[in-house]
């Protein structure tokens, strides 16, 4: 795969140098032979901007809002596992960057310290979580996420069961070292739960997800059109074209080549983000111009918490601000809602 250019690809940089080739591999890698992994990227690659002229768009604006939260651009940051393998840091410093950023940070269920203390942060936050089979105890982290201030719920919904990582089974690297634990999977007497993924679940586990909260819920990993319908259908409000990063089902058709069929399908009735591959402001442009609300990004975050910590992760926001800008500006657009899907060839 590639990697974005720039401070966090420099491999002098000390937070590069320390970061732990077993971990590099975990956060580097995909299932199989990482077909899906490089598509995504290829795929943006392929896509060709068609610039409108004379248009008198002025400045830009890249404000956006989703579910009542005010944005100060459309790109979020991903939910990625075990932030304090990156850096010491962890999640509470990718979230002083998305604070300082202006954006959503998505905490993944599998984060490295507890909702509360990354809540502290004062960054606005969704909660991730991989649909629990116990359903008690995933009340009892949903309850806890929206007492801590989460805003949403996403829901993964790819992971039926785990991605064959190769370069995890050649290291086997399967669990956390000692001294780290995913700290929102306590139940409610204090003990760790391990993540379970099932693949009997079903949409009557959605519905009875949705009954029990009230806060907005956004599927994650949705690449086929009837189950963008049927999300609807159940009342989900909001859904992200994903194919985890590549991490999950290898073969499985890259994002961006998802995302037309999804958006024709939800026809604006909820929103649609996207994540896999956005590596660049262009990237961004192309998702926007076919319908994506927003998009996330995964492991250009991940780079930036090991090359600098939260500084770092803060220049992979501040750069992606400065490309989506400067890229809105070169194809005549103000907005991101000025673009449209003719302006992508
Ligand atoms: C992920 N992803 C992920 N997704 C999720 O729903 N829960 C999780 O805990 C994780 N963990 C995770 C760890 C690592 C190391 C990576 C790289 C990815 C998937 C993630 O949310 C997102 O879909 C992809 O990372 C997007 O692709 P890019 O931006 O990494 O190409």
């Amino acid at each position: 795969m590639t990697e974005p250019d720039g401070a966090a690809n420099r491999a002098d940089l000390p937070g590069r140098v320390a970061l732990n080739p077993v971990h590099r591999d975990f956060f580097a890698g995909g299932a199989g032979e990482e077909r899906t992994l490089r598509r995504n990227e290829e795929a943006f690659a392929q896509r060709w901007i068609v610039p409108r002229v004379l248009r008198g768009a002025g400045a830009r604006d890249l404000r956006t809002t989703l579910f009542g939260t005010d944005l100060t651009m459309p790109v979020l940051i991903a939910p990625t596992a075990f932030h304090r393998l990156a850096h010491p840091a962890g999640e509470v410093g990718t979230a002083r960057a998305a604070a300082a950023a202006g954006t959503i940070m998505v905490l993944s269920m599998a984060a490295t310290q507890p909702v509360e203390d990354v809540a502290a942060t004062g960054a606005h936050l969704w909660m991730q979580v991989y649909p629990q089979p116990d359903e008690d105890f995933q009340r009892h982290v949903v309850k806890r996420a929206g007492a801590a201030g989460c805003r949403a719920l996403v829901v993964t919904v790819d992971s039926p069961v785990l991605g064959r990582r190769e370069r995890d089974r050649r290291h086997g690297f399967r669990d956390l070292p000692a001294g780290f634990a995913c700290e929102n999977m306590r139940d409610a007497d204090g003990r760790l739960r391990d993540i379970a993924m099932d693949p009997a679940l079903s949409w009557e586990h959605i519905d009875r997800l949705r009954a029990s909260t009230g806060l907005p819920i956004l599927l994650k990993g949705i690449l086929h059109p009837q189950d963008a319908r049927l999300a609807v259908e159940h009342g989900v409000d909001g859904l992200i074209v994903s194919n985890h990063g590549g991490r999950q089902l290898d073969g499985a058709l890259a994002t961006v080549d998802a995302l037309p069929a999804v958006v024709r399908a939800v026809d604006n009735r909820i929103p649609v983000l996207l994540d896999g591959g956005v590596r660049r402001g262009a990237d961004v442009v192309v998702a926007l111009a076919l319908g994506a609300t927003a998009v996330l990004v995964g492991r250009p975050v991940i780079w930036g918490l090991a090359a600098g910590g939260p500084g770092g992760v803060r220049d992979v926001l501040e750069t992606l601000r400065d490309e989506l800008d400067h890229t809105l500006a070169l194809a005549g657009a103000r907005r991101p809602a000025d673009l449209s899907a003719d302006q992508v060839a």
